[in-house]
């Protein structure tokens, strides 16, 4: 019988300290500390970040090893993000990995946190199918926004992405504007829910066929609420939800738009999402109207599999430990890293 293979995930790239250890691609345990001291900042602070994942990261493993029932022993290898992401917090498990990885004499894989967010659909227990090569995926984060052609689980091209900010820094400026706290893009789609998506009207950007850009649209709403507050000092109370169900329809309108372009360019039906925006309710709902309508076959992770977790780290680090594809001790952390390296 084949020796099962276990791996340790370790994830801090940004505000959430995860561990996670899998069986093969079955998750164990998947643990997440989330910072809650970045709210009321209304963004992450880096130092902070850094600080807080020195507190989380012992007990956050310890907890990861005990959920899963194994000792650290029988893991076959250790598997963390190099990046991309904050310095101070991708050394914090880059340093943790590498001295464990050390300590137990096992591989060390680095990973990179944006083919970690794509490959967390070969997780095996996703909602859904895993996608076929080839498939697009659009990852849409608080730091990334791209459409990805992927034919190999490590051979992955760029076909478009945003000139600006993110996907996710849109919905989480929008909400600051809102006076919601950080992360808002949650609250923005919470209270959507109970609004009109067409109550307001805000401008799509022109970009290129498959390029994104959110910074105007973020300066279209700042410039609408200022203007719609001098005539009503109450405005934002008064119409919160019909506001945020405007801002979240026009964003996934603008993402739906690009994805269209892009199975229009490649002709390639498959078509997966990824990242912490996929939690979003509204484009989980478009996707589905896309499987119906335009004979797509969509892939959406399961809820815990959207934001920053360690078991996406985890599974990547499986595929890797399969072509023996370790890393070397003197590994660094990697500040900036683009998905194809
Ligand atoms: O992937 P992630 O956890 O971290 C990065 O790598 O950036 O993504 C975090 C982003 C935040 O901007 C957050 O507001 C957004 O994902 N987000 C959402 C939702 N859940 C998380 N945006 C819109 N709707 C959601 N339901
Ligand atoms: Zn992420």
């Amino acid at each position: 019988m084949k020796k099962p293979i276990y791996i340790l995930g370790i994830e801090s790239s940004c505000d959430d300290t995860s561990a996670s250890v899998i069986c093969d691609t079955k998750v164990l345990s998947n643990v997440i500390a989330n910072q809650e001291v970045h709210s009321k900042y209304g963004g992450v602070v880096p130092e902070l970040a850094s600080r807080a994942h020195q507190q989380n990261i012992v007990p956050v493993v310890q907890q990861a090893i005990e959920k899963a029932n194994i000792t650290k022993e029988e893991l076959s290898a250790i598997a963390f993000t190099r990046g991309p992401g904050l310095m101070g917090s991708l050394l914090v498990g880059t340093s943790f990995a590498k001295s464990l990885a050390l300590g137990l004499k096992i591989p060390l894989i680095e990973v990179n946190h944006m083919q970690a967010h794509i490959l967390s659909h070969f997780i095996d227990e996703n909602l859904n199918k895993t996608p076929p090569f080839p498939f697009l995926c659009l990852t849409i984060s608080g730091g990334h926004t791209q459409i990805v052609k992927v034919t190999d689980h490590f051979e992955m091209e760029v076909l478009g992405e945003t000139i600006d900010d993110a996907v996710g820094e849109a919905f989480d400026k929008s909400a600051k504007i809102l006076g919601l706290p950080y992360p808002g893009g949650p609250l923005i789609d919470k209270y959507a829910k109970l609004g009109n998506p067409k109550a307001f009207r805000f401008t799509k950007p022109k970009v290129g066929d498959l390029d994104f850009s959110f910074s105007g649209l973020k300066t279209g709403i700042l410039y609408f609420i200022q203007k719609q507050q001098r005539k009503n000092s109450r405005f934002i109370e008064e119409n919160l939800h019909d506001i945020c169900a405007s801002i979240q329809f026009t964003i996934v309108e603008i993402l739906m738009d690009k994805l269209k372009n892009a199975v229009k360019h490649t002709n390639i039906k498959h078509i997966a999402i990824a990242g912490g925006v996929s939690a979003n309710s509204e484009i989980r709902k478009k996707l589905q109207f896309a499987e119906k309508h335009f004979g797509w076959t969509t892939y959406v992770p399961k809820f815990e599999y959207t934001t920053d977790n360690a078991a996406m780290i985890a599974v990547t680090g499986y595929l890797k430990y399969l072509k023996k594809d370790y890393s070397d001790i003197t590994v660094t952390a990697q500040a900036r890293l683009k998905v194809t390296q």
